[in-house]
């Protein structure tokens, strides 16, 4: 069984990456947040800046992700991907936003299963990567995934990636398990499942629904508990240990965007992302959320920071 980190876009950077590897591991691929793809002109160091190896942990699996709806332009930026070394290119026609979705893009395209052929038939006229997809069921039903997956199953793809919901769910409601069921009864390629992964119970419950899927994709759930990989993997990680490790963890994210963020408030702002997914195991009684999301400084920050760690002398989960 394989366990994927999934992409978050401004949370799961090379540098939060790195850090999850070191210290929580148990992933065996980490997806990168989407690229955009444009003309090749516009392709920069800045724009790679997330991919460029000297930034990643080599012994980190990375799969850069592209978001675009151009077979050409994905090839050439493809291309310049491959070369850094990384042979595994994910497509995004997954993301739900309606500026993106308007464009056609992400699971915007879902409806036009030609142009998703059109798409495919060029970028993957490059074998120097293999393509990997991260879809949803369908744009508004899961008539148009399957219209799409007929497409898919045309081209050499590495794997397609599940996300149990339709675009315009975007996260909320339920994932729904039986329009998962088929549109994997149809794919041809290797499937892994993606979708409200939450604790161990609802790792438990997907994979007895789905014996024959071997590769799980863990979001949120990841973030929220970054031991819940370890968990599924059965490695346990002794329970004294638990907090100091989210402590080291926390510490190597926070010093890391002190070193690269100018302005106290950019700095507040920007781990308010973080704990807006780790308060939610670490404040039961909801007494620190809204004091961090008025945090405006470091030093009333890592005050707040050190409270919440007195509080929580256990990782209780
Ligand atoms: C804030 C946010 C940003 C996301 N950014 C991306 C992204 O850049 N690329 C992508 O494929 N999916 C993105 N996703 C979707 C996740 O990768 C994942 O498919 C989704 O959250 C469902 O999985 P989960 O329930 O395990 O979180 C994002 C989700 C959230 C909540």
């Amino acid at each position: 069984m394989k366990l994927f980190l999934a992409p978050i876009q401004g949370m799961t950077t090379a540098c939060y990456r790195n850090a999850f590897a070191r210290h929580f591991g148990n992933i065996d691929a980490y997806y990168t947040p989407f690229i955009g793809t444009s003309e090749i002109k516009k392709v920069s160091q800045s724009l790679l800046k997330d991919i460029l190896p000297e930034n990643n942990d080599p012994m980190v699996k990375l799969v850069p992700q592209l978001l675009g709806n151009d077979g050409i332009q994905f090839k050439s930026f493809a291309r310049i991907i491959s070369d850094m070394g990384y042979k595994e290119i994910n497509w995004n026609v997954g993301c739900p936003f309606p500026m993106v979705t308007k464009k056609k893009k992400g699971s915007g395209i879902l409806l036009y299963p030609d142009m998703v052929n059109k798409f495919l038939d060029q970028a993957c006229s490059d074998s120097s990567y293999k393509i990997t997809v991260k879809m949803r069921l369908g744009f508004d039903d899961t008539e148009a995934g399957i219209r799409v997956m007929q497409v898919l199953n045309q081209y050499p793809l590495g794997g397609v990636i599940i996300h149990a919901r339709t675009g315009i769910q975007m996260y909320s409601g339920h994932v729904d398990l039986d329009g998962f069921e088929a549109l994997t009864a149809l794919c041809k390629h290797e499937v892994t499942y993606n979708g409200d992964i939450f604790n161990y119970d609802n790792f438990l419950n997907t994979s007895a629904r789905f014996p024959a899927i071997e590769n799980f994709m863990l979001g949120r759930g990841a973030l929220i508990d970054p031991f819940l990989p370890s968990k599924i993997k059965g490695n346990i990680i002794s329970p004294d240990n638990k907090i100091s490790i989210i402590r080291q963890f926390h510490d190597e994210i926070f010093n890391y965007y002190r070193s690269i963020l100018s302005g106290e408030k950019h700095l507040c702002d920007k781990m308010k992302e973080f704990w807006n997914y780790m308060i939610i195991n670490m404040d039961k009684d909801g007494k620190f959320a809204k004091k961090i999301k008025k945090c405006s400084h470091s030093s009333e920050y890592l005050a707040l920071i050190n409270q919440i760690f007195q509080h929580n002398l256990e990782w209780e989960i």
